[in-house]
């Protein structure tokens, strides 16, 4: 077995992209760029990790993949070429075969790269994709000669214009024997038009020095490079079709997959059904045959089988089997809501418990606490978490009733069974079983409307 390592350019700047985030932490599908390449080139290596060239943003980007790669930092961004050199102790060390992929190109497969790795297993020193492209502005030019072997790749800026006709393109993905690699690194030099050390030029150098070079020649789209924002919508759109398609060849029902947003991570059990408009990001997991209606957020979150959401934004919670939630509520970090519960319309809960059968129908903030089993929570009931200085919790036992409009002062507890009346404002603990009343005896004046009206008729 040929040992394969890979690596992955990502130091450059991406200006391109406009940002503070460097280019290969932007997301498609929730996942960075290069997180897709990760994906794309793991089951060819073994359990070895691939070793990352990051620069611009190194900080970010080694925080971001941890432990999943090994790091070679380029500190000044002397072109393609000049990247692949900074992981040369790599090189030299290896026997084998080395791809070299950059980082931005999140559509590229395995089937691609395994690919490549046959042809230098065959036997040639390296092989590359290509891609027949539509619109080649912008990417290197692949030079063959009359019998189509392959000469040498021209990069836009130093083309000719016949050159520039030219419309199979360099996707950037290599692989080369390693030892190959290394002799041709050291044969680059930066005299173009950009003044930097291309990787291409380490194609030439091979066909020329009777190493043979091979090419792959792909679908234009899976060697789509995302150098800008436009690029990056094109990618996600891609990259949604491909997630999306998964999903449903699993079981998942989607109404309408372009207008439905689901994160490479998010996992989602047969027979659930997502209406369009929902935003579902990682890592999430949707259980059999929940019901997703339009316009939900669901992030970081846990919806149990047979859940049914509704226009609602769920972040960092958690909703049991067969529960209600909807339309419009807002479930908050640490919100967990039991099964078979009902969480009506205007409700937000961040912190908080609801226990299994427990309804919290309309209107209501539910921050900090716990709901018992069974216990009903009335509409526009507050927890009244915060006192300005520090949050308190309150907790409402199982099977507990809690009337309208009342608010509950933390710390506070109602135990289980107890009613409290509507309108009531509870500072103090209220017994199991016990009635909570607290609020102002009404007076009736007889007569007071008629007198009103007399006196402003005089
Ligand atoms: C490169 C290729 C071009 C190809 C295109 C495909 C070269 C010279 N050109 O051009 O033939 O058609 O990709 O998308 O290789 N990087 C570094 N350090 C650097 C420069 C770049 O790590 O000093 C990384 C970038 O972070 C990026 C990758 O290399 O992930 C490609 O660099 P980029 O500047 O996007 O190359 P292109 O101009 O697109
Ligand atoms: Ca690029």
């Amino acid at each position: 077995m040929t040992d394969i390592q890979c690596i992955i350019l990502a130091a450059g700047e991406g200006v391109r992209m406009c940002s503070s985030t460097p280019k290969v932490l932007h997301k498609a599908c929730d996942r960075p760029l290069i997180g897709w390449v990760l994906e794309a080139a793991k089951p060819l290596l073994a359990g070895k990790k691939p070793i990352v060239v990051a620069g611009c943003g190194a900080r970010q980007v080694k925080d971001h993949l941890g432990e999943s790669a090994q790091y070679v930092i380029q500190e000044s961004q002397q072109g393609t070429g000049h990247a692949v050199m900074c992981a040369i102790e790599h090189i030299r060390a290896h026997e084998g075969v080395t791809l070299v992929l950059a980082g931005d190109m999140p559509l590229i497969e395995t089937a691609h790269l395994a690919s490549l790795v046959a042809l230098c297993e065959a036997g040639a020193a390296a092989a590359l994709l290509t891609a027949v492209a539509e619109a080649p502005g912008g990417y290197g030019r692949v030079l063959r000669d009359g019998k189509g072997n392959v000469l040498g790749i021209v990069e836009e800026r130093d083309a000719d214009e016949a050159q520039k006709q030219i419309r199979e393109i360099n996707a950037s993905v290599y692989a080369f024997q390693s030892q190959a690699l290394l002799e041709a690194l050291s044969s680059l030099n930066c005299h173009n038009a950009q003044g930097e050390y291309y990787l291409t030029d380490t194609i030439e150098h091979l066909a020329k020095n009777g190493g043979s070079v091979t090419a792959v020649t792909a679908e234009a789209q899976a060697s789509m490079g995302v150098n800008d924002r436009v690029q990056l919508a094109a990618a996600q759109k891609a990259l949604q079709k491909r997630v999306n398609e998964a999903l449903m060849r699993q079981g998942v029902t989607i109404i309408d997959p372009e207008n439905t947003y689901i994160g490479a991570s998010v996992r989602i059990g047969r027979d659930a059904l997502v209406y369009p408009g929902c935003v579902i990001e990682g890592p999430s997991e949707i259980g059999e045959g929940a019901l997703i209606y339009p316009g939900c957020l669901i992030s970081g979150s846990f919806i149990g089988a047979g859940a049914e959401v509704r226009s609602s934004q769920i972040v960092d919670a958690r909703v049991d089997e067969n529960a209600r939630i909807g339309p419009f509520v807002h479930l908050r970090p640490e919100a967990s809501v039991g099964k078979g519960c009902r969480v009506g319309n205007f409700v937000e809960i961040k912190n908080a418990r609801v226990d299994d059968g427990a309804k919290v129908s309309h209107l209501s903030y539910i921050g900090d606490g716990s709901i018992g089993k069974k216990a009903n929570i009335g509409c526009g009931v507050v927890f009244v978490n915060y006192d300005g200085q520090k949050k308190s919790r309150t907790v409402v036992g199982d099977g507990a009733f809690v009337g309208c409009n009342a608010n509950l002062v933390a710390p506070v507890t109602v135990g289980a069974g107890a009613y409290i009346a509507a309108g009531s404002t509870i500072t103090d603990d209220v017994p199991e079983g016990a009635l909570g009343i607290a609020r102002a005896r009404q007076s009736n004046k007889d007569g007071w409307a008629l007198e009103r009206a007399k006196k402003a008729n005089t």
